[in-house]
């Protein structure tokens, strides 16, 4: 969790904005504070506009830094969505960040990061693979998606890719590639899995990581409003240490999870 004093609400200015396909667009932001701090794993919650509607903000991984810029990755999926990806150079917008927890990526326990995303959830594993660069760990991207044009690996290294429907890279889902590289023996030494996307994915992935004894951390999302812990709109329920199920706030103890708490 982010120490509440180094959260900043900013009008941040937009300096790119680039539709990459499949709906998304990759929106850069201007705002040095929240770049100087953000870890792998953290998020921000965006004002879309300068109107009253929609009300709330909409949360979004840090998808990458560049010095004062950091750059978001939007699907297209409703209203809010759908503005943000309309704003133009120059716009201010008011961006709240860095919040949530972030991947735990020093503790020494592994030797090889496999990072395992499907669709919009791939959105935080550039800034990630960054990060494992800049400390020399070894690591693997496993992107999956429905068909090719939902594959999003612009900018990704060491990429691996399935798709349900066989049009490009493995076909099958991205879990059965995981499987598939570790079986064939492509990722060295001790392995930690590090995944964002949809909530069955990250189910089967949890339950398969558990069977291998396989540390996992996952991504989760829910409806946020606030993204600090005021309105209790992002409460999700997992399990506890003990198996049994407990509610927790994801804005706050996530949206990073250890993945045993979600395999149930
Ligand atoms: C921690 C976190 C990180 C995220 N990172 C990304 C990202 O990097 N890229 C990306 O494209 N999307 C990301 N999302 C999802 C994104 O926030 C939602 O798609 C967006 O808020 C939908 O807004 P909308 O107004 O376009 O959709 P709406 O028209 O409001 O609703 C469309 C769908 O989005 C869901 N939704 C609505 N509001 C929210 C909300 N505040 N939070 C979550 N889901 C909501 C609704 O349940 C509905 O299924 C993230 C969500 C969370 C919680
Ligand atoms: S988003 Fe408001 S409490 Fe989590």
């Amino acid at each position: 969790m982010i120490p509440s004093s180094t959260i900043a609400d900013v009008r941040a200015l937009v300096t790119d904005t680039r539709a990459i396909g499949a709906g998304v667009s990759v929106i850069s932001l201007e705002c040095p504070g929240i770049a100087a701090t953000a870890r792998p794993g953290n998020f921000v919650n965006v004002k879309v506009n300068a109107s009253s509607q929609p009300l709330l903000r909409r949360p979004f991984c840090i998808h990458d830094v560049r010095g004062n810029t950091i750059d978001i990755m939007v699907k297209t999926v409703g209203r809010g969505t759908s503005l943000l990806c309309e704003a133009t150079c120059g716009t201010g917008l008011l961006v709240l960040g860095p919040l949530g927890n972030s991947f735990g990526i020093e503790t020494g326990e592994f030797d090889t990061a496999l990072l395992v995303s499907g669709g919009i959830g791939t959105a935080p594993m550039l800034f990630l693979e960054k990060s494992l660069s800049a400390r020399g760990i070894p690591f693997l991207n496993l992107v999956g998606g429905r068909t090719r044009t939902d594959l999003l690996t612009r900018g990704l290294s060491n990429c691996s890719t399935a798709t349900d429907d066989g049009s490009e890279g493995f076909h099958g889902n991205v879990v059965e590639l995981l499987k598939h590289q570790i079986a064939s023996g492509n990722a060295p030494g001790r392995h930690k899995v590090f995944a964002c996307g949809p909530n069955p994915m990250l189910k089967a992935l949890a339950r398969f990581c558990a069977a291998s004894s396989i540390p996992c951390e996952l991504s989760l999302e829910s409806v946020m409003g606030c993204g600090v812990g005021i309105c209790y709109g992002c409460m999700v329920e997992l399990n506890n240490a003990d198996g049994e199920k407990e509610r927790i706030l994801l804005c706050r103890e996530g949206p990073v999870i250890d993945g045993n708490r979600f395999t149930a």
